[in-house]
């Protein structure tokens, strides 16, 4: 079960060779297994998001169009995986667990209006019976502040999934937008899910999550 952060997905620059290479890892990844990728929206869904408020959009409106462009990105993964992407695009975390098939890779974007795509990966994984979740995002771990606002803040290897939830409520309580959405962190809690938060533009680290190997980025245990 993995979650790409929809700015890495489209960085903005070299789209087409990054999402060549990560499908290509995506369908080594797969091979004896069937993956499950959830695409977010990055930098487009801000900008209709950003704009839709400035027109006096209500939430529901902006989380709309945020869930078109997650599914827009999905889409674009899935042309660049060819046949080994599953044929169907999933709305639905019930949909996209029925395509399960080994060697195939199913991708879907968002699902309903309140939350994000983290929460759509826990939800997903739950569905699944999957114990963990591999967190592709624009940081390479988790930190205690933002590390391009404060150079001193600390890195975590490892956290337990109360201390991540610690963090997340804090940075939400402030306003900021946490590392992962503080409703996949409940969900993983409740659940027992583990999160791999990893640097989406590592693909050797994104690899190594998905494998279950050691990573370069944050392991939280639940
Ligand atoms: P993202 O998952 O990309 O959210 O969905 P984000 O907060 O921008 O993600 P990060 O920062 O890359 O982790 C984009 C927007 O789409 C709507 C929400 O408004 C979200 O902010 N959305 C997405 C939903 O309403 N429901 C979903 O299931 C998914």
């Amino acid at each position: 079960m993995v979650s790409i952060g929809g700015s890495i997905l489209i960085p903005g620059d070299g789209d087409s060779s990054y999402i060549e290479d990560l499908a290509c890892m995506l369908k080594r990844a797969a091979e004896g297994r069937c993956l499950f990728v959830v695409c977010g929206g990055g930098r487009v869904s801000r900008y209709y998001s950003d704009t839709g408020r400035a027109l006096g959009g209500s939430v529901e409106q902006l989380d709309a169009m945020g869930i078109m462009v997650t599914r827009v990105n999905a889409a674009l993964l899935r042309i660049a995986l060819g046949d080994r992407a599953s044929t169907g695009a999933p709305d639905t975390v019930e949909q996209a667990a029925s395509l399960r098939e080994e060697g195939k890779v199913v991708v879907m974007g968002g699902t309903a209006p309140g939350h994000t795509t983290d929460a759509v990966a826990t939800m997903l994984a739950r569905e699944l019976g999957a114990r963990t979740v591999v967190n592709a995002t624009s940081v390479d771990a988790v930190y205690s502040e933002d590390p391009a606002a404060n150079p001193d803040a600390e890195r975590f290897s490892a956290l337990s999934i109360d201390e991540l939830a610690e963090l997340v409520y804090s940075q939400h309580d402030a306003g900021r937008s946490s590392v992962f959405d503080p409703k996949g962190v409940r969900i993983a809690r409740e659940e027992g899910i583990d999160i791999i938060i990893v640097s989406g533009r590592d693909l050797e680290d994104l690899e190594a999550a998905i494998g279950g190997l050691p990573v370069k980025g944050t392991v939280v245990r639940s």
